[in-house]
């Protein structure tokens, strides 16, 4: 598991099963036994789900944001529903990269599981501070840049809202690190595939988008925000339409694998992301509703690929046919 060069490891994997469909991607030299992983800030250290399924059988998991000193992230209330969807404004709550380390990396070991660790920084040198100590570490199997977070007054969505920024903060985070890494692209820009672009340039690995997009809610007989933050990021099943067109953009602009996150509750919707281009996909608010729910969409794209004699999940990736009324095209 883990940081292996080419494509044969997958074939190994994939001889594991010989009669199932071949679920094993490789994520720009992270190779997963399947393409679903966590969404980072939705499984917590992956510790607070394991009486609910077994981590042993996700691709990645995906922790909480880390940063260089722990953090309290913002006051409450700092969670909202919304029609289809939630607001948070948590403010990259995290215990820093040392206890990090020491109190959650041990659990996660145990595991035969690929391991990606959400970073954050204020500034460029903390972003390389916490690479470097992530990457000594056991147990660590790629890097998940978090430029987006727009719940957070430094670093976040002003460095991943700038083509410059976004580049040079991967460019330094990359010279830090011999794992993967992993782009995650914020939706609140005008040309997500600029920024795609200009990580790519700068040697970024892969691409997760979307994470969430920027919103609010009002109290109306207190005429107050709900949120304390006043805005903040909203994510469910009310921004799978947005993310889903921006990954298909993003997929036909650069060559890196995308990662497919937004809404995301059931195999359906993990397999629209697939098709539009996706390599991987990640879960995130579906993981509140139904703990079990990576585990059912895993279930699900296989029973998917076993009706249509789609041997192997890479063959699905990127098969949108846009040809309005020509025959569907095929894996093959
Ligand atoms: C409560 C909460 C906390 C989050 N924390 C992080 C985080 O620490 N780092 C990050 O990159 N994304 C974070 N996200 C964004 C998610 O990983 C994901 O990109 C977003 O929620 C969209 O996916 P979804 O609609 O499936 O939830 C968080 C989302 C939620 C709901």
């Amino acid at each position: 598991m883990g940081l292996i060069p080419d494509g044969q490891i997958i074939t190994e994997m994939n001889r594991i099963n010989p009669g199932k469909p071949k679920m094993a991607v490789d994520i720009g030299g992270l190779v997963i036994k399947n393409p679903v992983m966590t969404a980072s800030g939705t499984f917590g250290y992956g510790e607070e789900y394991a009486p609910y399924l077994d981590l042993n059988r996700l691709g990645a998991i995906i922790v909480k944001g880390i940063s260089m000193e722990p953090r309290a992230g913002n006051p409450p209330p700092r969670i909202m529903e919304t029609p289809c969807g939630m607001l948070n404004a948590i403010g990259l709550e995290n215990p820093g990269v040392n206890a990090f380390v020491n109190d959650k990396l041990p659990f996660l070991r145990q595991f035969d599981v690929a391991v990606v660790i959400n970073i954050y920084g204020e500034t460029i040198d903390e972003f390389k501070k916490v690479a470097e100590i992530l990457s000594a570490a056991k147990g660590i199997h790629g890097l998940e840049i978090n430029i987006s977070c727009p719940n957070v007054r430094r670093g976040g969505m002003v460095f991943g809202s700038d083509p410059d920024m976004a580049h040079e903060v991967t460019k330094e985070v990359k010279r830090s690190t011999d794992l993967p890494v992993i782009v995650k692209l914020t939706p609140n820009v005008t040309d997500i595939c600029l920024i795609a672009k200009s990580v790519e340039e700068a040697g970024a690995d892969a691409v997760s988008l979307i994470n969430t997009l920027t919103g609010m809610s009002v109290d109306i007989e207190k005429r107050t925000p709900h949120l304390r933050n006043i805005t903040g990021g909203l994510s469910g099943p009310a921004i799978k339409p947005v993310a889903l067109r921006m990954v298909w953009q993003v997929a036909k602009k650069v060559k890196i694998p995308v990662i497919g996150i937004g809404g995301i509750m059931n195999a359906r919707d993990a397999l629209e992301f697939l098709i539009v281009g996706a390599r991987a996909i990640q879960i995130g608010t579906a993981n509140f509703i139904n703990p079990h729910a990576a585990i059912d969409i895993i279930d699900g794209i296989e029973d998917y690929l076993a009706r249509n004699i789609c041997p192997d999940i890479n063959e699905l990736t990127g098969t949108l046919n846009t040809e309005q009324g020509s025959d569907l095209k095929q894996c093959d």
